[in-house]
C-alpha cells in the first residue's frame, strides 16, 4: 500500500495532456502539496536514453520490440522514481503510462490486448494509478496541433491515430472508476477545471 496519490494523464498525441498535467501540478503545489510531475518514456537516467530509440530510432522496429520497450522503460520508472515518491507521501502526476502501451501497441499496432495487460502488470508490480484522465479529442485536430516535425510515432497515421482514440474510450468503459475522460476540445481553463474537480474529489 502507497500513502501518496498516482494520477496518470493519458489521451492521442496533441490533446493537450501536458498543458493540463502542467497546470494542476501548479495548482497543488500552490494549495501546499508535494509533487512530482513525470513521464513515460523517458523520465529520466536510463528512461531517456531509450526514450531517444523510441522516438527517434530510424529503422525497423517491431511492435513486439517496441512494446517491450516502452514496458523496460516503465519498470524502470516505477521501480526508480514512482514507487519511492509514493512511499514519500507525494502525489505523483504522470505523463502516460500502462493505458498508453494498451492503447497505442494493443489498440493501435494490433497486438494482444490481454499479452500487453500481464506484461503492464509485469512492469508495474503492483502499483494502480488511484486516478487516470484520458484527454479525448478528435484526431485531425490533435495531430494539427502536433504540426509538420513529426516524431517516430507521431508519423503512424490517422487510421493509427483513430485507433488509439477508441482504444482510450474503451479502457474508460472497461473502468470506469478509474479512467475518466475528458473533452480535450473545451478551452485550457474549462479544461483545467474539470481536471481540479476529478482530483479533488480523491
Ligand atoms: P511524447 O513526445 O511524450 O508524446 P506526448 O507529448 O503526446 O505524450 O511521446 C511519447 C510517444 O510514445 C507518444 O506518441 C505515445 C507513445 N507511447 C506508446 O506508444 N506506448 C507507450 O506505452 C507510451 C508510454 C508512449
Amino acid at each position: 500500500m502507497h500513502r501518496g496519490l498516482f494520477i496518470t494523464f493519458e489521451g492521442a498525441d496533441g490533446c493537450g495532456k501536458t498543458t493540463q498535467i502542467r497546470l494542476l501540478d501548479e495548482y497543488l503545489r500552490a494549495k501546499g502539496k508535494t509533487t512530482i510531475l513525470t513521464r513515460e518514456p523517458g523520465a529520466k537516467g536510463l528512461g531517456v536514453k531509450l526514450r531517444e530509440i523510441l522516438l527517434n530510432y530510424e529503422g525497423e522496429v517491431s511492435p513486439n520490440c517496441e512494446s517491450f520497450l516502452f514496458l523496460a522503460d516503465r519498470a524502470q520508472h516505477v521501480d526508480c522514481i514512482i514507487k519511492p515518491a509514493l512511499k514519500e507521501g507525494k502525489i505523483v502526476l504522470c505523463d502516460r503510462h500502462t493505458d498508453s502501451t494498451a492503447a497505442y501497441q494493443g489498440y493501435g499496432r494490433g497486438i494482444n490486448l490481454d499479452e500487453i495487460k500481464k506484461l503492464n502488470e509485469i512492469a508495474v508490480s503492483g502499483l494502480k494509478p488511484d486516478l487516470t484522465i484520458v484527454f479525448d479529442i478528435d484526431i485531425e485536430t490533435s495531430l494539427s496541433r502536433v504540426g509538420n516535425e513529426k516524431d517516430r510515432m507521431e508519423s503512424a497515421g490517422v487510421e493509427f491515430f483513430n485507433r488509439v482514440r477508441n482504444g482510450y474510450l474503451e479502457i474508460a468503459k472497461q473502468e470506469p472508476d478509474r479512467v475518466k475522460i475528458i473533452n480535450a476540445s473545451d478551452t485550457i481553463d474549462n479544461i483545467h477545471k474539470k481536471v481540479v474537480e476529478l482530483v479533488e474529489k480523491l
